[in-house]
C-alpha cells in the first residue's frame, strides 16, 4: 500500500480514538455534573456528546473504506487516543474547561487528516473530516463562551 495512504490510516485512527474519547468524556460529564447550574450543564453536555457520537460510525467506516480495520476495544482506543478520560467529579465550569482544552487538541489533528486525505485523492474522507472540523469549531465557540468569565 502507498506509504502516504498508510500514514493517513494511522492518523485517522488516532483522530477516531480521540473523537471517541472526547464523546465519552462529554457523556460522562452529562451524567455526573452537579450543582445549581445542573440543568444547563446537563443539557449542554448532552447536546455535545450527541453531536460527536453522530460522527463515530461514519468515521470508522472511512477507516474501513481505506481497507483498514476500525479500532473498537477500550484498551486499543485508549492507546491511540490523544485525549485522556476523566474519573473525577468536578464542577460544570471545570468540565467545560477540560472539554475546551481537548477540543483544541482535536481540531488540528482533524486538519492534518483532512490535508493528508486530499493529498492522496481521498476526497470523500477529506469532505467528511472537513465537516467535522467545522463541527468542532462550533463546539470550541460554545465551550469558550461557557468558560469565559464575564463582568
Ligand atoms: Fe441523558
Amino acid at each position: 500500500m502507498d506509504e502516504r495512504v498508510q500514514e493517513l490510516i494511522e492518523e485517522l485512527k488516532v483522530a477516531f480514538a480521540s473523537t471517541y474519547a472526547f464523546y465519552l468524556k462529554a457523556h460522562y460529564y452529562h451524567w455526573n455534573v452537579e450543582g445549581p447550574d445542573f440543568p444547563q450543564y446537563h443539557e449542554f453536555f448532552g447536546n455535545l456528546y450527541q453531536e460527536v457520537y453522530g460522527a463515530i460510525d461514519k468515521m470508522a467506516e472511512h477507516i474501513r473504506a481505506l481497507d483498514a480495520y476500525a479500532p473498537g476495544s477500550f484498551s486499543r482506543l485508549e492507546e491511540l487516543s490523544a485525549i485522556k478520560g476523566d474519573d473525577n467529579i468536578i464542577n460544570g465550569l471545570e468540565m467545560a474547561a477540560k472539554l475546551l482544552e481537548d477540543n483544541d487538541k482535536l481540531t488540528p489533528m482533524l486538519i492534518s487528516v483532512m490535508k493528508k486525505a486530499e493529498s492522496v485523492d481521498r476526497y470523500g474522507t477529506a469532505n467528511f473530516i472537513q465537516d467535522r472540523i467545522e463541527a468542532h469549531r462550533i463546539h470550541s465557540w460554545m465551550l469558550r463562551s461557557t468558560t469565559k468569565r464575564v463582568g
